[in-house]
């Protein structure tokens, strides 16, 4: 029997749904972390950098597979009628497995902190307080994955509504509110008494912070943050149809993804040292700092039950999208969507379990140095996303040639855009990532 694909209603739409997947916890909790720890602005010009030469020749790539083949991201190099590279799709599905389950993790904190701060859990306390809170409530063995079992139960529930009732609504309208609320946190978070250093620390570069290490964080931020290397963008260019300019819906996207994540930034980092903490504590940042600002300002507890509920909707519209390829595999291969979603959102959430406990009992755990969440966090973004970004770029650059870039124009012609596309691809894209990877690991 023949499936008939849905496709997304709209061109916004599309944008939209690329867009919520590409903004997300990525952005405003990892991005300001990820920066505190690795010197400011010097890793943020990097990113940057990184993000509008291969991240975004990359993504386009992945909508233009996707759309070519109409297909999930395995099947699609069967119907290019090159199976071999479904490698790409697998190694995309795990990746995304592993991300979805500590990403459910997180996004269950954004929950439980939704309630604490509709419930004035955090009201006049004080920098110190406000961590110890934090810190109880991450290293409970139980109540975090009660939220993260809640946020898993979204997911599944957004994903079996399919794409255009679900996803494709879910992010036009929440997408514009969130920011609105990120440009009234920044401005706040920059003009607390004791901000200036904080805006310096992000705004003015040391580049003598850079090394190996630092260049991988960025290359695999942006690729986290784009959504990349794991078949998402394949799977929603897929349901597009074949009168977008690929190219240009690539720029709104990263253009977004982009001004969210130096946004955060600005909303977390000035804050932090204005409330004398330090910017590498690593994950908790967010959820220590952001806290402390809505109580320095008027409306605080009505400002921050919105951030946070904006946030976890912001994480919902991501991690819709990780489960999706999943979904979209299978049920070409004829599963029901039902019953593909469950399973998948089970197995997910399992997964997901050690990495909540890293943050507690099992905290003393650690490979490599890292505790299991870290761990995850780094195979899936610093491996084996930019792995699966250097195949997308081969293929599409070598093996795809002149269809790519017909696909990529919707038959618009040539022009120096296309060309410095395909010289990315073919080229720079592949042999900075290898040299990256390699520098980074040794
Ligand atoms: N881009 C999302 C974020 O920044 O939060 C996370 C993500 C979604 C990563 C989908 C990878 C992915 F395929």
């Amino acid at each position: 029997m023949a499936v008939t694909r849905e496709h997304w209603g709209s061109k916004l739409g599309f944008i939209m749904a690329a867009a919520g997947s590409a903004v997300g916890l990525g952005n405003i909790w990892k991005f300001p972390y990820i920066t505190g720890e690795n010197g400011g602005a010097a890793f943020l010009i990097l990113y940057l950098g990184l993000v509008f030469t291969i991240g975004i020749s990359v993504l386009a790539a992945e909508m233009v597979i996707g759309r070519a083949s109409q297909s999930d991201a395995i099947t699609s190099f069967k119907k290019l009628e090159t199976p071999g590279w479904s490698i790409i799709g697998f190694m995309g599905i795990l990746a995304a497995f592993v991300i979805l389950s500590f990403y459910g993790v997180i996004a269950g904190w954004t929950i439980s902190y939704t309630l604490k701060m509709a419930t004035g859990a955090f009201a006049g306390a004080n920098g110190g307080e406000i961590e110890n809170t934090f810190i109880s409530f991450i290293s409970d063995p139980v109540s975090p994955l009660i939220y993260a079992g809640i946020f898993m139960l979204l997911t599944m529930l957004v994903v079996l509504a399919g794409i255009k009732g679900g996803i494709e609504r879910a992010g036009k309208i929440l997408m514009p509110l969130l920011f609105i609320i990120l440009i009234a946190l920044a401005i706040r978070g920059m003009t607390l008494p004791g901000a200036e250093a904080g805006i310096r620390f992000y705004l003015e570069p040391d580049f003598s912070k850079i090394d190996g290490k630092t260049v991988m964080a960025a290359l695999g931020q942006a690729f986290f943050s784009l959504s990349l290397g794991m078949g998402v963008m394949i799977t929603y260019g897929s349901y597009l149809n074949r009168t977008e300019n690929l190219g240009k819906s690539s720029w709104y996207v990263a253009f977004l993804d982009t001004t969210v994540a130096i946004l955060a930034g600005l909303a977390i980092l000035p804050a932090v040292f204005a409330v004398g903490l330090n910017p590498a504590q690593g994950p908790a940042l967010t959820f220590i700092t952001l806290p402390a600002v809505f109580e320095a300002m008027p409306g605080g507890t009505f400002f921050g039950t919105l951030f946070f509920l904006l946030l976890t909707i912001a994480a919902l519209t991501s991690s819709i999208s990780l489960l999706e390829p999943v979904v979209a595999y299978f049920n070409q291969k004829g599963f029901s969507r039902t019953k593909v979603t469950l399973i998948s959102g089970v197995v997910a959430f399992l997964l997901g379990i050690p990495s909540s406990l890293s943050q507690g009992v099992w905290g003393d755990f650690k490979f490599a140095g890292k505790g299991f969440l870290d761990l995850m966090d780094f195979v899936s973004s610093s491996i084996l996303l930019p792995v699966g970004g250097l195949l997308v770029s081969l293929y599409v650059g070598w093996v795809m040639g002149a269809k790519a870039q017909n696909e990529m124009t919707a038959g618009e012609g040539k022009s120096l855009v296309l060309f410095t596309w395909i010289f990315i691809l073919r080229f720079i894209a592949p042999l900075a990532i290898a040299a990256i990877l390699v520098n980074g690991l040794l």
